[in-house]
């Protein structure tokens, strides 16, 4: 996409932004710089900063990015959604919250990871709302949860399908 006068525009939680190049963006800036330096949205985690964690992603045109390994010029014209643009009620959000299963447990401990495994779970249900078990853990590979809550966190998962097939939005 062409720009005009080294200006970037991107859209964030439902905003148009505008950024001057070299002055507000350099054009080796990531976009997690960007979203948590720039515009104050710490939602999003940067722990390994290399595209091996998943704690950073956020979504781009309702698809998961790694926002550590995403150019913010590359952000020019598009869409970002990061976890503070989710509604308080969003079922991923609900069921991630939720989550307490006998023999699964909880879907996070110290949360670090969780705006992460929430924002690809929307990527994910935004493409394919009814999972199986083996898509979940597919779609969720990139991510590493340190606290070990992998299997509440895929029935977290599961559970926020099934409120998205008995009424509620995505996003
Ligand atoms: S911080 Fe981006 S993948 Fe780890
Ligand atoms: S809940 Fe602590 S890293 Fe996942």
């Amino acid at each position: 996409m062409s720009r005009k006068e080294n200006i970037i525009n991107i859209k964030v939680n439902e905003k148009w932004c505008e950024f001057s190049l070299d002055r507000d963006i350099t054009s080796n800036m990531t976009l997690s710089f960007l979203l948590r330096e720039k515009l104050g949205l710490t939602g999003l985690k940067v722990s390994c900063d290399e595209g091996a964690c998943g704690a950073c992603t956020v979504l781009m045109d309702g698809k998961a990015v790694l926002s550590c390994l995403t150019l913010a010029v590359q952000a020019h014209g598009h869409e970002i959604i990061t976890i503070e643009g989710l509604a308080e009620n969003d079922p991923v959000v609900k069921a991630f919250s939720e989550q307490c299963e006998p023999g699964y447990g909880t879907a996070l401990q110290c949360g670090f990871c969780t705006p992460g495994f929430v924002m690809s779970t929307k990527a994910l249900l935004n493409e394919n709302p009814k999972p199986s078990l083996s898509e979940v853990k597919e779609a969720l590979s990139g991510h590493i949860c340190r606290c070990g809550c992998y299997a509440g966190i895929a029935k977290a998962v599961l559970h926020a399908g099934e409120k998205l097939e008995a009424g509620g939005k995505k996003s």
